[in-house]
C-alpha cells in the first residue's frame, strides 16, 4: 500500500514518527523526515538506509511552528518529488507538573507545537495532498480524549487537535483526502524517558492505569487503522476499552481516576 509512496513526518527523527518511518521504509515508502536537531535526523536517515538497502530517505531540518519555513519546506518536497501522497504529523513536545507550579510559558510552548504546529504543516501540505488525493494522519494522545493528573498542557493542546482534526475530516473527506486520528497511551520513547527524570507521581500512576505500551506496537495498530480506513484509531485493547469507559461512564472514569490518585497521596504521606 505505501509502495513509492512520498511520505512527509513530522517528528521523524525520533520516537513514533522514527518507528513508523521503520516500516513505511520496509514497505518501500520514500520518506522525508522533519525534525529541529540535524544530527538527529541525520542519524535517523542513515539509520533506515542501512536497514532497508535502496530506500529513499531525505530529511529537512525545521521548526513546525516557523510558518514561511514550513511552507516553503513542503512545496520543495513537492517539487522534488513531484508529489507528497501522506502527511504524519508526530512531532510534539510534553511538560507535566502541578498546574500551579507551571509557568505560563509551559502552556504556551505546548499549545505551539502541538497545535499550532501540526496546524501550520498540515496548511502547506494541503494543495499536496489535495493533489494527490492523499491521507492526513494526526498523532494526538488518550490525553486528547480524556484528563490526566499534571497533564493539564499537554491534555489541552491533544483535546485542540482533536477538535480540529474532527473538523477538518468534514472538510477534506469531500476532496479525496483521507484524515487519521490517532490516539496511543503512553509508549516507551525519549519523550517519555525525559518524563520519567521528573514527572509527578500522582501523573504516573493515573497515565499507567493503562499499561504502558511499546512504540512497535503504537506503530502497528497506527499502520494497520490506515490500511483500514480508520478516522479513530485508538491503539490497544486497554486504551480501546478506556477510551470506551471514558466516553460512555465518564463519572466512573473519573472515580477510578480520584481513587488511583487519592492511593498514591496516602502511601506518600
Ligand atoms: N510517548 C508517549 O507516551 C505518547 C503517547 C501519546 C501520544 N504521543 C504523541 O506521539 C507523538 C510522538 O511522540 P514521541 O513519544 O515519539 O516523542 P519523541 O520521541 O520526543 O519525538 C518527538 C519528535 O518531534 C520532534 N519535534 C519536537 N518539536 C518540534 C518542532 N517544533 N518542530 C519540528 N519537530 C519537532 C522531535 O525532534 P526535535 O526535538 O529535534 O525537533 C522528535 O523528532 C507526539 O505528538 C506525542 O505527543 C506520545
Amino acid at each position: 500500500m505505501f509502495s513509492e509512496q512520498i511520505i512527509v513526518i513530522t517528528g521523524g527523527s525520533s520516537g513514533l514518527g522514527l518507528e513508523l518511518g521503520r516500516r513505511l521504509a520496509a514497505e518501500g515508502a520514500r520518506l522525508i523526515l522533519i525534525a529541529r536537531d540535524r544530527q538527529k535526523l541525520d542519524r535517523a536517515a542513515q539509520e533506515l538506509r542501512s536497514c532497508h538497502g535502496g530506500t529513499h530517505v531525505s530529511v529537512e531540518s525545521l521548526d513546525v511552528c516557523d510558518e514561511a519555513a514550513t511552507n516553503a519546506c513542503m512545496q520543495h518536497i513537492a517539487d522534488v518529488h513531484g508529489r507528497i501522497d501522506m502527511l504524519i504529523n508526530s512531532a510534539g513536545i510534553l511538560r507535566e507538573g502541578y498546574f500551579e507550579k507551571l509557568a505560563l510559558m509551559d502552556f504556551r510552548d505546548v499549545m505551539e507545537v502541538n497545535y499550532f504546529g501540526l496546524l501550520i504543516a498540515t496548511r502547506a501540505a494541503l494543495p499536496h495532498l489535495k493533489a494527490s488525493r492523499g491521507r492526513l494522519v494526526n498523532i494526538s494522545s488518550m490525553a486528547g480524549l480524556a484528563g490526566a493528573f499534571g497533564y493539564t498542557p499537554y491534555c489541552a493542546s491533544k483535546h485542540a487537535l482533536v477538535g480540529l482534526t474532527e473538523s477538518l475530516r468534514y472538510e477534506l473527506e469531500p476532496e479525496g483526502i483521507k484524515v487519521h486520528l490517532v490516539c496511543p497511551g503512553e509508549f516507551d520513547s525519549p519523550m517519555v524517558d525525559e518524563l520519567e527524570c521528573y514527572r509527578t507521581p500522582e501523573n504516573r500512576a493515573h497515565a499507567q492505569t493503562i499499561p504502558k505500551a511499546t512504540v512497535a506496537t503504537i506503530a502497528d495498530a497506527t499502520l494497520d487503522g490506515i490500511r483500514a480506513d480508520r478516522f479513530l484509531i485508538v491503539t490497544g485493547r486497554a486504551t480501546r476499552l478506556a477510551a470506551f469507559a471514558n466516553r460512555h461512564f465518564p463519572a466512573l472514569t473519573r472515580v477510578f481516576g480520584d481513587r488511583t490518585i487519592r492511593r498514591v497521596r496516602r502511601t506518600r504521606a
